[in-house]
């Protein structure tokens, strides 16, 4: 990842224009192929699963690929209509820094410079609201995948996102490593966890071995009966330990890299993004916060309106004005779906911090 400025990085696209899916392809635990994780894991381009790995080119170019591209190159994105105009994902740090790299056309013709490889759904915890822990393992064996892998598409890829599952539980995850830092040691790398795990001398080795710029930790309350709700049967008391156990062996780095907290709002923790916020500048993280969509009765869209705006109200009375901007993936589509007056009064309040 370069380390330029988003303005320069995104000076020649326009401004609803997303990189991604000229960049990134997903492979998911069930062999579904995917472009963006933002579309969550069943918004397939195709299907791998007893398919030839090569197959995996034609996939790219499907015909839902190339629309999707299209969109953008077309500046009329429909299929992230929603994402481009109110969760601006396509602003994010992490999804431009290929901008130098990306062919910005519907039919990709070049190599796969992004994989995110969510190999196995295998993981530690049991969050109510997630669903991937359920997905299968071992699909990617080393005949379908390993293999090919090794000759058309490792050698390539400028960057690697772990997702899962838990990736810091999974053999394949280790595996990765050890294969791309030999053949591509140039790769960079982003991990998302919910960090129950600790840190070993066997994994700090393994990261040793590669250039890693974002590790994402995945923390949804700051309450310990409240985390433990949402992530069983991790305990929160554990996992800060574990954070800071992450924290202490990055400033050993010789190149150290960013630590972000992703955190997942809805009925059940709405209160707690005042205090998340002002945990994440403590510890100088960067934050994601993120609204819960599905399930929907868990998200805060599934409130009446006048309970949507005594959140919004809330928000803006114990967040510092100059921190909203922080805060806009949970805020906007609170706002959008207001009556056009409120709409007005929230967005003015917006504007005039
Ligand atoms: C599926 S997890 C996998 C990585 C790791 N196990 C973790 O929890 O960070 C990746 C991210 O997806 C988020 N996630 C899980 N279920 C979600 C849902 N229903 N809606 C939005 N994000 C979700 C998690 O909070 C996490 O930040
Ligand atoms: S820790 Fe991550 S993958 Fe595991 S159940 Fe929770 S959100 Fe899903």
């Amino acid at each position: 990842m370069s380390d330029r400025p988003l303005k320069e990085l995104r000076k020649n696209l326009s401004a609803h224009f997303c990189l991604v899916p000229f960049t990134t392809i997903i492979l998911e635990p069930d062999g579904k192929v995917g472009i963006c994780r933002n579309k969550g894991d069943n918004f397939p381009i195709g299907h791998i699963k007893d398919r030839p790995f090569d197959d995996l080119w034609d996939i790219r170019n499907s015909p839902k690929a190339q629309q999707w591209r299209q969109e953008f190159l077309d500046n009329t994105p429909v299929i992230c209509h929603h994402e481009v105009n109110y969760r601006k994902c396509h602003l994010e740090y992490g999804f431009n820094t290929l901008a130098d790299h990306a062919e910005l056309s519907a039919k990709q013709q070049g190599k796969i410079l992004r994989l995110t490889a969510n190999l196995n759904g295998q993981c530690n915890l049991r969050c109510p609201f997630c669903t991937v822990w359920q997905s299968p393992n071992g699909n990617y064996t080393e005949e379908n995948f390993w293999a090919p892998a090794r000759i058309s598409l490792f050698p390539y890829l400028k960057e690697i996102d772990m997702l899962g599952g838990e990736p810091f539980i999974q053999a394949d995850t280790f595996k990765l490593i050890k294969e791309v830092s030999n053949l591509n040691p140039d790769c960079q790398w982003f991990f998302t966890t919910n960090m129950a795990w600790s840190l070993s001398s066997k994994v700090e080795e393994l990261l040793n071995l590669i250039d890693v710029k974002i590790l994402t930790v995945s923390i949804d309350s700051l309450v310990p009966e409240t985390y433990g709700i949402l992530r069983p049967p991790a305990k929160l008391p554990i996992i800060l330990r574990n954070l800071e156990k992450i924290v202490n062996y990055n400033e050993t780095r010789k190149k150290p890299f960013k630590i972000a907290i992703n955190s997942l709002f809805q009925k059940l923790n709405w209160q707690e993004l005042p205090e998340v916020v002002r945990f994440t500048i403590k510890n100088n993280f960067a934050l994601n916060p993120i609204l819960l969509r599905v399930p929907a009765s868990s998200s805060l869209l599934d409130y009446s309106e006048s309970e949507k705006k005594k959140i919004l109200d809330y928000y803006f009375e114990k967040i510092d004005s100059k921190d909203l901007k922080l805060i806009t993936p949970v805020i906007i589509p609170l706002i959008e779906e207001l009556q056009p007056i409120d709409k007005a009064y929230y967005y003015q309040i917006l504007r005039n911090y």
